[in-house]
C-alpha cells in the first residue's frame, strides 16, 4: 500500500460530511480524479456531468482501474451490488464541496495565481520553490477553471504547508466564485495583457476581471502584481476597493517593493540582482528570458508574502526546469552535427510571442545555422488579430531571425509582411507546413516552435525530434532536454 493511502486525502466519513452526501461503504482515496482515464489506484472518482460526456457513464471504468469509490448523483447501470458509492445531490456541487471543505480543515498558506501569461510558469516555479521548504501541493498543469480550480483543491491533504492555486479566465466575473474558493493568503497577478481580448473591450475590462482575485483575498491577505503594468494604478485601486493593505509591487520600477535593480541575460538564463523590502538578494535563474526574470520577482514576492525563506526560494530558481510547451529546449542529434528546438508549441499570444523571439535573437546558432521561427496562429484577439500578427513582422527583423515559416490563416498576414528572404514556408495549417519544415533544417539551427494551443503545432515539435539520429554520446541524447 502506498503511503499516501495509509494516511487518506478523504476517508468515507471526511467525504461523506464534506458534501452531504451518503455511502454504505467504508473506504479511503488517496487522489481525485473527473477522467476515468486518468485514474489512479486509490483515487475518488467524481462523475461530472460535462458538454460532450456525462461521468457516471464511466464509473465503472474508474472502478475497474481501482477507483476507491465513486461519486455519483444516481446509480450508474451496470455497477455491482457493492460497489463503493458516495450518493450525492449534484456532482459538480460536490467536488466543489470537496475543495472547500479541503481549503477548511488545512493550515497551509496559500497563494492564488492569475494573469494574463504565466501563470502556470509563475505556479510551477512557486511548486518548484516551495517544495523545499514543506509539503508543498499545485494544480496539475492549466487546470484553473470551475473544474479544475475545485478539483486541484479537492486534491490537497490536510497537512500541507503550501498550497498555489491557478485561476484562469475568459470571461468577465469568472474569477470571482474561483477565488472565493480558493481562499487565498496571497493573490498574484502576473500581468495584465491583451490575450483573450476577444472577449473584452478595453484592457481596464480585462484587468478589472483579473482583479476579481482580490475577491477571495482575506483583509490581511496580500496582493502580488505588477508594478511595471500601465495598469499597476487600476489594479493597486481595485486591491484598495477590496481593502487589501499590503499591496506587493514586482518589477524594475523604483516603487517595487520586489525590485530587479540589474539583470544579465544570456541564452540559458538570468543573473539577477534585487531588493526585497529594500534587503538586497542576488540570485540565478536558470530560465532564459525578460518575462521568466519577471515572474521570478513574482515568485519571490509570493514567497515573501507567505512567510516562506526568500533566500532559500532565490537560490532554488537556478536550477527550475524547463516547462513542457512554455520554452523547454532540446538539443537534437543529427547527420552533420546537431540542432536546438525549442519547445513553445503550448500557447502563444502577442507578449509570449515577443518574449519567445526575444531569446531566439539572444541565441547563437553553431557554424551555418540559422535562427528559425516557426508561428502559428494567436487564437482569441478579436479584432486585434490581423495587427498583432503583422507587427510581428518587426519583432521578427530585429530579433534578426533568419527564416520563417508560418501555419494557420492569421499568420498569413505575416506572411505576406515579411522579407522575402525570411520567407521559409506558409500553410493553412501545422500539419501543412510540418515537411516543409523538418526539409529545411541543417545542423546549426536554432528553432523556436510556436503557436496558440488550437493551433496544434505540437506535432512540428515531435516532428523534429524525430529527426533525431542517436549520436555517440549515447542513446538518450538526442532527445535530451537542454536545461532541464
Ligand atoms: N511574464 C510573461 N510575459 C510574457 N510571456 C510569458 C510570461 N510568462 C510566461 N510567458 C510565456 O507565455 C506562454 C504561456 O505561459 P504559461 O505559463 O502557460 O501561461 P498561462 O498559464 O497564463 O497561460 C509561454 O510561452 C510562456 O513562455
Ligand atoms: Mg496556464
Amino acid at each position: 500500500m502506498n503511503p499516501a493511502m495509509e494516511t487518506g486525502l478523504w476517508s468515507a466519513a471526511a467525504a461523506m460530511a464534506a458534501t452531504n452526501g451518503h455511502t454504505d461503504a467504508e473506504w479511503r482515496a488517496a487522489g481525485v480524479s473527473i477522467d476515468s482515464r486518468k485514474v489512479t489506484p486509490g483515487d475518488l472518482f467524481v462523475a461530472i456531468r460535462g458538454p460532450r460526456f456525462d461521468g457516471h457513464d464511466f464509473a465503472a471504468d474508474a472502478l475497474a482501474a481501482d477507483a476507491a469509490a465513486v461519486v455519483v448523483d444516481h446509480r450508474p447501470d451496470g455497477l455491482d451490488d457493492d460497489a463503493p458509492l458516495l450518493m450525492v445531490n449534484e456532482t459538480t456541487t460536490a467536488l466543489e464541496d470537496l475543495g472547500r471543505a479541503a481549503r477548511k480543515r488545512t493550515d497551509a498558506k496559500i497563494i492564488a495565481v492569475t494573469g494574463s501569461v504565466g501563470k502556470t510558469g509563475t505556479k510551477e516555479a512557486l511548486r518548484f520553490v516551495l517544495e523545499q521548504q514543506g509539503p508543498c501541493v499545485a494544480s496539475q498543469g492549466s487546470f484553473n477553471n470551475h473544474w479544475g480550480v475545485p478539483l486541484s483543491l479537492s486534491r490537497m491533504p490536510a497537512d500541507t504547508a503550501f498550497g498555489i492555486f491557478e485561476i484562469g479566465m475568459s470571461h468577465a466575473g469568472e474569477i470571482t466564485p474561483l477565488t472565493k474558493m480558493v481562499s487565498p493568503h496571497v493573490a498574484v497577478i502576473t500581468n495584465v495583457e491583451a490575450v483573450h481580448s476577444a472577449h473584452f473591450d478595453t484592457i481596464e475590462a480585462i484587468a478589472d476581471a483579473k482583479a476579481e482575485i482580490f475577491q477571495g483575498l482575506a483583509p490581511d491577505g496580500a496582493a502580488v502584481i505588477n508594478r511595471d503594468s500601465m495598469l499597476y494604478d487600476h489594479l493597486l485601486a481595485a486591491a484598495d476597493a477590496a481593502n487589501i493593505k499590503n499591496v506587493i509591487g514586482f518589477g524594475g520600477h523604483p516603487e517595487a517593493r520586489v525590485r530587479l535593480t540589474q539583470v544579465g541575460f544570456d541564452p540559458e538564463g538570468s543573473t539577477i540582482d534585487g531588493l526585497v523590502d529594500g534587503e538586497k538578494i542576488k540570485y540565478r535563474l536558470g530560465l532564459p528570458g525578460r518575462h521568466w526574470a519577471m515572474n521570478s520577482l513574482a515568485v519571490l514576492a509570493a514567497v515573501h508574502a507567505a512567510g516562506g525563506d526568500v533566500s532559500l526560494a532565490a537560490a532554488a530558481l537556478a536550477d527550475m526546469p524547463g516547462l513542457k510547451g512554455r520554452g523547454l529546449r532540446h538539443r537534437v542529434a543529427m547527420k552533420g552535427g546537431s540542432f536546438i528546438v525549442i519547445d513553445e508549441s503550448y500557447n502563444a499570444s502577442p507578449v509570449s510571442m515577443r518574449a519567445a523571439l526575444e531569446i531566439l535573437g539572444r541565441m547563437q546558432p553553431e557554424g551555418d545555422g540559422r535562427r528559425i521561427a516557426v508561428l502559428g496562429d494567436m487564437l482569441e484577439l478579436g479584432e486585434l488579430s490581423q495587427a498583432a500578427h503583422v507587427d510581428l513582422a518587426e519583432t521578427l527583423a530585429a530579433e534578426k531571425i533568419d527564416l520563417v515559416f508560418t501555419a494557420g490563416p492569421s499568420m498569413a498576414a505575416l506572411w505576406e509582411a515579411l522579407a522575402e528572404p525570411m520567407r521559409g514556408a506558409a500553410a493553412d495549417s501545422a500539419v501543412g507546413v510540418l515537411a516543409s519544415v523538418t526539409d529545411a533544417i541543417r545542423p546549426g539551427d536554432v528553432v523556436v516552435v510556436k503557436g496558440s494551443a488550437g493551433s496544434k503545432t505540437g506535432p512540428i515539435v515531435e516532428a523534429l525530434l524525430d529527426l533525431g539520429a542517436p549520436c555517440d554520446a549515447g542513446p538518450t541524447t538526442h532527445r535530451r532536454a537542454v536545461n532541464g
